[in-house]
């Protein structure tokens, strides 16, 4: 029997599937989706009453992959309707190979829009993901007639926000996150980022208002909220660009050579963006849900890759006293041309046999897994800058180099040495290397590479963070998965969660680390509510000499009066809690071997730390403030507690109710002192053993630019 509805009836309907809500599984937060009257798909957020965002656009601009017919760009922003909604809801339990903990729970209710445009019939769906705490959404373009191989001309992507927040920022730039963080009014952005001026070998900054993720705010009402993307494969990265009269972000994707920003072919997703929301800070930090918006793992034996602790011939150059050059003939050498037999070494080349055995001895006698030597392969003469495709080979050691005498003495002193490919940004050069490179390693031994990215990328026009680079940092890791290679990639695009997939790729720099010095007091108070939301930093901790003239030998006594031009802005209580606060399974001692042997009571406690983690608890934490963290390590009883202080002295909390409640504990704190100063004195710390239940409760002082650590072992 044949049904008929009347008009009333259909248009009834047609409200109805174009306004949807979905709500968080702990009920918390409240999605609204709805199409507005120009058919334009839109979704607000809010925190039980609060507004996190505010109704806010999506959707793209086109254009059909075939340029030289100068097709029109096809708006795909308006005139859509809504044919089908359905919803799930997930609550399952994955282990991740390394991490925060051993147990991540993944539990959304889900919410999948599909949609179509009226006359052009062309479709987008969006997935909409409501965790406790945060939201996910992506846009799946699925297989259809109307639209095949296209380019994203623009994504239309909106996040309105509810006042003037406060933002711990970075300007947006196509090239390089190896900036400090600006805190200030979302309306100053534009004043602030003009007055900006800080400079990298690569940079390029698209506009005062573009600010990158992840993006930290806080608003006047007691939100935090932060946002960023998850899963970026095959796409662009996105930035945010404000616009001050509606107090609108709308994604900024970088554009390559053509000023495209993507190309894609349906069905096709692009990444996921990120909402994390709470009023407590705390619940930022332990948010998941950047990995659980990844794929599981694709590495099927991932017995191979082990979290790391490292030191490195390193710290010497970054501070001027060696150089990764063989020769000082920085002119006439060239990789084709050049018999490096027949030059003299200069008198400071780091990367020579007799060092590098000193520094193996040195990372072996404290128990370290692995020793980077930056500088071992020919090269360096012509690296920085010179925009040239042939730079390195990747396979040829520098004559007082001996590849396999070292790897075999490492071997014996029970360590592995680690490479290292800068790659000058040559991609087609490394791409043309890599199986060769990744083969010699598997010859002698090595584990994992430290790979970089310094200065333009090759070919020109590419950027560090668009789609062809995006796509070669996981072609880089996929493939150094075949040869059981471990990774860690500076300069590279900021991470999104990727190593739950490819979890070989252990670390990243992508933000300014340790080797910059001079950083802000508060920078390491920020990073984990920033870069660390999509993975791991190499930040490389653990400098104990603040001033590099006096690694020097003939330094004065006097020169701590003031603070040392390229000094390291902390204490050194604060370079051990950092071992706790900036997680990543990759860790480095970055200092010189001299400097810990000056102070090897604190240097314990690098030995001491553990790399990977049963569990995590978020004791106290402000960004741009505070942050103080405990971690079980796994496997054992041991816990580890770090902070980092910002620029106000304050007393941390540490309530130790996260123990065991059956357990005694011997607790080894490493803090400031009353005369800590990081300018003027910052190797004043002490050392203070106590025994400590799950009942205790202790307040510990930190300076300026400060901190500590506590090593804490059951009895
Ligand atoms: C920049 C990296 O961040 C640094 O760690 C490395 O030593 C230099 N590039 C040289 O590759
Ligand atoms: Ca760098």
């Amino acid at each position: 029997m044949k049904k008929f509805f009347p008009l009333y009836y259909f248009l009834f309907f047609t409200f109805f599937i174009n306004a949807q809500n979905l709500k968080s599984p702990d009920n918390n937060l409240d999605l609204n989706f709805s199409v507005d009257e120009n058919g334009r798909a839109t979704y607000s957020l809010n925190f039980y009453d609060k507004p996190v965002i505010l109704k806010s656009g999506l959707g793209f601009i086109l254009k059909d992959n075939v340029e030289w017919m100068k097709i029109d760009t096809l708006d795909m922003i308006n005139n859509f309707k809504v044919i089908n909604v359905s919803f799930d809801t997930i609550d399952k339990i994955w282990n991740p190979v390394w991490g925060e903990e051993s147990e991540i729970r993944n539990n959304y209710n889900e919410m999948f829009i599909e949609l179509e445009q009226k006359e052009s019939q062309r479709k987008i769906n969006i997935r909409f993901r409501l965790f406790d705490n945060s939201l996910g959404f992506r846009y799946e373009f699925p297989l259809q007639e109307n639209l095949g191989s296209f380019i994203v001309i623009d994504e239309k992507t909106e996040f309105a926000m509810a006042d003037d927040h406060t933002a711990m920022w970075i300007p947006g730039d196509y090239d390089t996150q190896e900036y400090n963080y600006t805190t200030s009014k979302l309306s100053e952005i534009k004043q602030k980022s003009i007055e900006f001026k800080e400079e990298n070998v690569s940079m390029y900054r698209f506009s005062d208002w573009g600010v990158q993720t992840s993006l930290m705010m806080k608003s006047d009402n007691g939100l935090y909220i932060n946002i960023h993307e998850a899963a970026l494969i095959e796409y662009s990265a996105m930035h945010l660009e404000f616009n001050s009269s509606n107090m609108t972000f709308e994604s900024h994707l970088t554009p390559d050579s053509y000023g495209n920003m993507a190309y894609m072919n349906a069905p096709h997703n692009t990444p996921w963006r990120t909402v994390i929301v709470s009023d407590d800070a705390r619940d930022i930090l332990a948010s998941r849900i950047t990995y659980n918006l990844n794929e599981p793992s694709k590495i099927e034996d991932t017995s191979w890759i082990k979290p790391t602790k490292y030191m490195g011939v390193w710290w010497e150059m970054i501070t001027g006293q060696s150089t990764w050059w063989y020769t000082n003939d920085l002119s006439s050498v060239r990789i084709n041309e050049t018999n490096y037999d027949e030059l003299e070494p200069n008198d400071s080349h780091a990367a020579n046999n007799k060092k590098v055995m000193r520094y193996i001895d040195f990372a072996s006698k404290h128990g370290f897994d692995a020793l980077l030597v930056e500088g071992w392969n020919i090269g360096w003469e012509d690296w920085f800058d010179k925009k040239k495709d042939y730079v390195f080979d990747f396979l040829t050691p520098y004559p007082d180099f001996d590849i396999e005498k070292l790897n075999n003495y490492a071997k014996e002193k029970g360590i592995s040495l680690m490479m290292h490919h800068e790659t000058s940004g040559a991609i087609r050069n490394y791409e043309r290397h890599m199986d060769e490179a990744y083969s010699l390693m598997n010859k002698y031994g090595y584990k994992s590479v430290k790979s970089g990215y310094v200065g333009r990328i090759i070919p020109a026009g590419e950027r560090h963070y668009g789609q062809y680079m995006v796509g070669h940092y996981i072609y880089a890791i996929d493939k150094a998965a075949d040869y059981k290679i471990m990774v860690n990639a500076h300069e590279a695009v900021r991470p999104t969660g990727v190593s739950r997939t490819y979890p070989n790729h252990i670390g990243n720099e992508s933000a300014r680390g340790a080797e910059f010095r001079g950083s802000k007091l508060n920078h390491t108070t920020i990073l984990p509510f920033t870069r660390l939301i999509g993975g791991p930093m190499d930040y490389t901790p653990g400098i104990f000499e603040m001033d590099p003239r006096k690694n020097t030998a003939d330094f004065s006594p006097n020169l701590n009066e003031t603070l040392a031009p390229g000094a390291v802005t902390t204490t050194l209580a604060n370079q051990l809690g950092l071992y706790v606060i900036m997680y990543s399974p990759l860790q480095m001692a970055a200092d010189l071997p001299k400097n810990y042997m000056r102070f090897p009571d604190a240097f314990q406690f690098i030995k001491d730390v553990a790399l990977d983690w049963d569990k995590s608890v978020y004791l106290e934490a402000e960004p741009g403030e505070y942050v103080t963290i405990a971690r079980k390590e796994k496997g054992t009883d041991n816990w580890f507690v770090g902070n980092s202080n910002g620029y106000n002295r304050r007393n941390a909390e540490v309530n130790f109710s996260f123990l065991d409640k059956n357990k005694k504990y011997t607790a080894t704190i490493y803090k400031d002192t009353k005369k800590t100063n990081y300018a003027t004195n910052p190797q004043s710390y002490k050392i203070e053993k106590i025994k400590v239940t799950s009942k205790s409760k202790i307040k510990i002082p930190t300076a300026e630019a400060g901190g500590f650590a506590i090593s804490i072992f059951a009895n």
